[in-house]
C-alpha cells in the first residue's frame, strides 16, 4: 500500500459508522491485511485483552467502553500476548477516541475517533511505510495528491480520450487550473462570494452533468478581464462574474473541461473541502507528479525528496555563504542593504527541475533571508526584491512543468502573506505575470546558457508553451542584470544500460568528440558536462544529486578528468549517503552531492553523515574524482598488478551451450566407472556454486584423453553438441572454439589450490567472499582466480583495505560490488612486504580457513550474512585487518575516510614512482 491509500482508507473508515464488533478487523483491512489473516482472527482473535484482537508481530487493537480508552492502551501495553505476539503497535478505541502507540519509537497518539485520518502518518509503518517527519506534520499534501487521483482517474473513466497523448496536454493544464482554483479559494486570493468549490456544488446537478459547463464558465470568467467581460463574454453569469481575472496564461487557451458524473463531482467536492492554503508546494508537488503517470500512479505519495535532502545541495553551493554575510552585517544598514543587493541578482537554474521542489526552497530561503535584512532596518512594508522569474528550470514532462510554475507561484504567495501579510500578498497577486519561466523540454537538448544567459537581462526561450500548447514559450527577460547564477537539482540517472535510444544519442552528441568511452557514462554524466560547460563560460557554481555511480570505478575515471581538464574543480561533496524517499523500490538508492566550479573557494569541504543525523564536515585543499581529499587522481585498469601480488586472472568460460556444465544428476545419466569420473568430471565453481556451496560438474577432457573420452557414447554426444553450438555461431572466434568442442574457451586449472574471488557481492556482507578451492576444481568465469599462489594474497583480497578499494574504484551493479582484476586487484596498493609480513599474512588466511572450517558444511553465503556471521570468523577477519593495517600504518585505521586516504595516497606514489619488483615473488600460473 502506498501513504495516499493508507489516507484514504481511514478517511473512510473515520466517516462510516462506527462499528463496535467489526472495527478491530475493519483496523486492519485499512492496512491491507489479507482476508485470510482476518478471518483467522475472527475465529481467534490472538488476544488476552476483552475486546482485543492481536496480529502477530504488527498490531494490538481493542474496542473498548466510553471514556476508558486510555485505561484500554494500558491494558494493551501489559498484556502478555502483545509481547510474545510482538505486537508494534496498540491502539484502543471507544468509537468516540483513539489512543494508540507506536512501541518500536515509544510515540504515542490520543485524538478523536473522526481525526484518524489526519494522523495517517503516525500509522504509515503498519503499512510497511517508514514515514518522514514532513509527512507526519503535514498529512495534507498526501490526502490532496489522493482526492486528485481520485478524481483523475474518474474524469479519465468518464472521459478516456483526455488519456490520449494528444489530450494529456489539456488535461494537465485543467488539473493545474483547478489545483490554482483550490488554493485561491482557501488563501482569499478569490475573494467573499467566489467560493469555487461551493459555486461548483450549487451551481451544477447533483448527478454532475452540468459541472463541466459551470467549471468552464469560472475558468472563462479568470481569463478576461472584469471591464471587457461585457463585450467578450455577453453571456458569462453573474455567479461566475464574481471570479477575479486571473490569466497569466493559467486560464488562456482552450477552457474546456471534461465531462463529470456524480462520483467524479462528489470527489471534486471532497478535494475542494480540504484546506489548501496549507499546501507545501515543494512536497505536493512532487506528489502529485505521478497522478499523470500510469507508471508512477502505485507509489503514489511516495516520491517525496525531502527538504533537508534539498538544503544538503542548496546550503554549500550558496545558501551558507549568504547566512554568513548575514551575519557579518549585523544590523549595519549598508551591509544589509548590498546583501539585499545580492540577493536581488541570484539566478538559480535546475535543468531537471520536475515540479520545482529545488527552486521552491532556494526561493523561500532567499525570503527568509530578505525578511531578517528588512526586518533589521526596519522595512517589512517594502515588496520583495527577490524575483521569481530570477529561479529557472527545464522539465521534459509537461505535467510536472506546469506544477513546476504553479508551485513557484503558490510559494511567492504564501511568502508574501508570511512577511508582508495576507491583505499586501492578496493586492498584489493577481493578475498573474503573462511570462513563463519553467521550460517545458529535454536539458540535455536545449542551450542552458539561452535559457538561464549569466548576465545581462535579455534570455532567449525557444520551447513550446507551457500553458499554450503549440504557441512559441513567451521570452521573459531577467529582473536585475548580473550576479550570480547557481545551477542545482537532482537529474535523472539512468544506468548505461537503460537509456533509450534518443537518451543515447544525447550522450553521444553531448561526449563522443570529449572521450571514446562515453557508452559507459550514466545519463546524469549529461547533466554534469553540461554544468561544467556553462560553469566554465559563465563564472556559475552547480551542485547535483546523483547516482553514486559517477563517482566510482570507470566513470569516475571517465567523467572527472574532463570537468578537471575544462578547469573546474569539485566545491564541496556529499558522499555516498542513502537518498531516501517512501518508495518501496527507491528505499536503498545511495547518491552523492558533488558541487563544482572554475572559481573554487581555498578550502573544499566533504560533508559526512555522522551519529543521529550530524553533520562532520572536513576541510582540505583538494576534492578528487572519488569524493576524497587528495590528489585529483583516477584510478585507471592495469593490466598487471601495481604491486607485488599474483596474478589474477577471469575463470574459464564454458561456452557450452549446457553440454560441459553438469548437476549431479547428469554426471549420474553419463554412466561412467569410477576411474572414467576421477579422470573427465571435474568440480564446476560459477559464483553461486561458490559462494552458495551448491553442487555443479564439468566435463574437463585433456587434449591426450580426447580418443579415449570419444569411445564413451554419453560424453562423445555432449561434446558433439558443443561443437554443432559453436560452428553454428555468426562469430568466428567461437567457430574456431568448435574444433575443440571438448574444452572450454580456456583451459585454466590449478596444480595445487586456487584463489577464488566471485565477480558480485551484495555490498551487504562485511567482506569480499574470498575462498580456496582445490585441484580438482575448475573455475568458471563468474569468478576471478589466482592459480597456486602464496595464500598471503588471500589475506589481502580478505581485508577490509581491500573491500573498501573495491568499494570506491569497480563498478556497481545496483549496491552490489562487481570485481574487476584490471581495476580492483592490479591497481591496490600494496607496501612492499617483508617476509615476516608475509608469514604473518599467510596465518591470519588459515585461521579464516580454520573459522569456516569449524562451521562445516556452511556455505561463504551462510558464514558471511552481517546478522549471523560467527564470532570466531568475525575476529579471524579482525585479527587479518589488524595485521594488514599495522603493515600500512603501524595501527588500525580509524575509519573507511581514513583507509580510502591512504590507499589513494600510495596509490599515487606507487603509480607516478618506476615500479620495482623483486624478482621470483610471483608464483607461477598452472595450465594443462
Ligand atoms: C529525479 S527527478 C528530480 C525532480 C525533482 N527535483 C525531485 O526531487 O522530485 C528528475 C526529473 O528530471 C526530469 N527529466 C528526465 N529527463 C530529462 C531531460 N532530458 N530533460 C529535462 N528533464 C528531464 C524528470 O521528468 C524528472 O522530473
Amino acid at each position: 500500500m502506498n501513504a495516499v491509500e493508507v489516507e484514504s482508507a481511514l478517511a473512510d473508515l473515520a466517516e462510516s459508522p462506527y462499528d463496535q464488533a467489526q472495527f478491530p478487523f475493519q483496523f486492519l483491512e485499512a492496512f491491507g491485511n489479507k482476508k485470510a489473516s482476518i478471518d483467522r482472527l475472527r475465529k481467534s482473535s490472538g488476544s488476552d485483552v476483552e475486546g482485543g484482537v492481536l496480529l502477530k508481530g504488527d498490531v494490538h487493537v481493542a474496542i473498548c467502553e466510553p471514556l476508558t480508552t486510555i485505561t484500554k492502551l494500558t491494558e494493551l501495553r501489559e498484556s502478555p500476548a502483545t509481547k510474545k505476539l510482538k505486537a508494534k503497535f496498540l491502539v484502543a478505541t471507544d468509537g468516540i477516541r483513539i489512543d494508540a502507540e507506536d512501541l518500536v519509537s515509544g510515540e504515542v497518539i490520543s485524538c478523536d475517533f473522526k481525526e484518524l485520518p489526519d494522523r495517517f502518518g503516525f500509522f504509515l509503518p503498519l503499512a510497511g511505510i517508514t514515514t518522514m517527519r514532513e509527512i507526519k506534520e503535514s498529512p495534507i499534501d498526501v490526502r490532496a495528491t489522493g482526492r486528485l487521483n481520485k478524481l483523475y482517474m474518474a474524469l479519465l473513466d468518464i472521459n478516456p480520450e483526455w488519456g490520449s497523448p494528444s489530450r494529456q496536454g489539456d488535461m494537465n493544464h485543467f488539473m493545474a487550473r483547478l489545483i490554482f482554483s483550490f488554493f485561491a479559494e482557501d488563501t482569499n486570493i478569490f475573494a467573499g462570494e467566489a467560493a469555487f468549490t461551493r459555486t461548483i456544488d450549487m451551481m451544477s446537478a447533483p448527478d454532475g452533468s452540468n459541472t463541466h459547463e459551470v467549471i468552464e464558465a469560472i475558468f472563462k470568467a479568470m481569463n478576461v478581464r472584469h471591464a471587457i467581460r461585457p463585450i467578450l463574454d455577453p453571456r458569462l453569469p453573474t455567479w461566475a462574474d464574481a471570479f477575479p481575472y486571473v490569466n497569466g496564461g493559467l486560464f488562456s487557451g482552450s477552457t474546456e473541461v471534461p465531462r463529470f458524473n456524480r462520483t467524479a463531482k462528489s470527489f471534486l467536492i471532497r478535494a475542494g473541502e480540504l484546506d489548501w492554503k496549507m499546501i507545501n508546494p515543494d512536497i505536493f508537488g512532487s506528489m502529485i507528479q505521478a497522478v499523470a503517470n500510469a507508471d508512477e500512479r502505485s507509489n503514489l505519495g511516495m516520491h517525496y525528496t525531502s527538504v533537508p535532502n534539498i538544503l544538503k545541495v542548496l546550503n554549500p553551493l550558496f545558501l551558507d555563504d549568504l547566512r554568513a554575510q548575514l551575519e557579518a552585517a549585523g544590523h549595519n544598514g549598508l551591509k544589509l542593504l548590498n546583501l539585499r543587493k545580492r540577493l536581488a541578482r541570484i539566478r538559480v537554474f535546475d535543468p531537471a527541475c520536475g515540479s520545482a521542489n529545488f527552486l521552491v526552497i532556494a526561493y523561500k530561503q532567499l525570503r527568509e533571508i530578505e525578511a531578517v535584512i528588512n526586518q533589521r532596518r526596519s522595512e517589512q512594508h517594502l515588496p520583495t526584491v527577490i524575483p521569481l522569474t530570477n529561479f529557472r528550470g527545464i522539465e521534459i514532462n509537461s505535467f510536472s512543468a506546469e506544477i513546476a510554475r504553479l508551485s513557484l507561484i503558490i510559494t511567492e504567495f504564501q511568502c508574501d502573506v508570511l512577511y508582508r501579510g495576507q491583505q499586501d500578498a492578496i493586492t498584489e497577486f493577481l493578475p498573474l505575470q503573462n511570462e513563463n519561466w519553467i521550460v517545458c523540454g529535454n536539458a540535455l537538448r536545449l542551450d542552458w546558457l539561452q535559457i538561464c544567459p549569466p548576465s545581462g537581462t535579455a534570455s532567449k526561450i525557444i520551447s513550446n508553451d507551457l500553458f499554450d500548447g503549440a504557441h512559441e514559450q513567451s521570452e521573459i527577460d531577467f529582473s536585475n542584470t548580473g550576479g550570480e547564477t547557481y545551477i542545482c537539482g537532482n537529474p535523472p540517472y539512468i544506468g548505461d544500460k537503460k537509456q533509450n535510444s534518443s537518451q543515447r544519442h544525447e550522450m553521444m552528441t553531448l561526449f563522443s568528440h570529449r572521450c571514446s568511452q562515453w557508452r559507459s557514462l550514466d545519463y546524469v554524466a549529461g547533466w554534469f558536462i553540461k554544468a561544467s560547460d556553462y560553469c566554465k563560460s559563465s563564472g556559475a557554481s552547480s551542485a547535483f544529486v546523483s547516482t553514486n555511480s559517477i563517482c566510482q570505478g570507470q566513470q569516475a575515471s571517465l567523467i572527472w578528468p574532463l570537468i578537471f581538464n575544462a578547469g573546474g574543480f569539485i566545491t564541496f561533496a556529499y558522499p555516498n549517503f542513502k537518498w531516501q524517499n517512501l518508495a518501496a523500490k527507491n528505499a536503498g538508492v545511495t547518491v552523492v552531492i558533488v558541487g563544482i566550479s572554475n572559481n573554487p573557494p581555498k578550502v573544499r569541504k566533504i560533508y559526512r553523515e555522522g551519529q543521529e543525523g550530524s553533520i562532520i564536515i572536513q576541510d582540505c585543499a583538494n576534492i578528487n574524482a572519488y569524493l576524497l581529499p587528495g590528489e585529483s587522481i583516477e584510478v585507471v585498469k592495469s593490466r598487471t598488478p601495481i604491486s607485488d601480488v599474483s596474478p589474477m586472472t577471469l575463470g574459464n568460460v564454458p561456452y557450452d551451450g549446457g553440454n560441459l556444465l553438469l548437476s549431479s544428476s547428469d554426471v549420474e545419466s553419463l554412466n561412467l566407472t569410477s576411474a572414467q569420473k576421477t579422470k573427465f568430471i571435474k568440480r564446476f565453481h560459477g559464483s553461486a556454486e561458490f559462494i552458495r556451496g551448491i553442487d555443479r560438474y564439468c566435463l574437463w577432457i585433456m587434449d591426450s584423453d580426447l580418443d579415449e573420452a570419444l569411445s564413451i557414447p554419453s560424453i562423445a554426444a555432449r561434446i558433439d553438441r558443443t561443437r554443432r553450438m559453436r560452428l553454428s555461431s555468426t562469430d568466428e572466434g567461437t567457430r574456431a572454439m568448435g574444433l575443440r568442442a571438448h574444452q572450454m574457451r580456456e583451459t585454466n586449472i590449478c596444480n595445487d589450490r586456487v584463489i577464488v574471488v566471485p565477480r558480485v557481492s551484495s555490498e551487504n556482507r562485511p567482506f569480499l567472499p574470498v575462498g580456496l578451492a582445490d585441484n580438482n576444481s575448475v573455475i568458471g568465469d563468474k569468478n576471478y582466480a589466482i592459480y597456486d599462489a602464496p595464500l598471503w594474497n588471500m589475506a589481502l583480497i580478505a581485508s577490509k583495505l581491500h573491500w573498501v578499494w573495491v568499494g570506491t574504484v569497480c563498478v556497481r551493479m545496483r549496491t552490489d560490488f562487481s570485481y574487476g582484476s584490471t581495476i580492483g586487484w592490479n591497481t591496490f596498493p600494496v607496501p612492499t612486504l617483508t617476509e615476516n609480513n608475509k608469514e604473518d599474512l599467510t596465518r591470519c588466511a588459515e585461521d579464516i580457513l580454520l573459522a569456516r572450517e569449524q562451521h562445516f558444511p556452511k556455505s561463504i553465503a551462510d558464514l558471511y550474512d552481517p546478522e549471523t556471521m560467527p564470532e570466531n570468523l568475525r575476529q579471524a577477519h579482525e585479527r587479518n585487518d589488524e595485521v594488514i593495517e599495522r603493515i600500512y600504518i603501524g595501527r588500525r585505521f580509524k575509519n573507511d575516510s581514513e583507509r580510502l586516504e591512504k590507499l589513494f595516497d600510495l596509490y599515487t606514489k606507487m603509480t607516478k614512482a618506476p615500479k620495482t619488483v623483486t624478482p621470483g615473488t610471483r608464483a607461477k600460473r598452472a595450465t594443462t
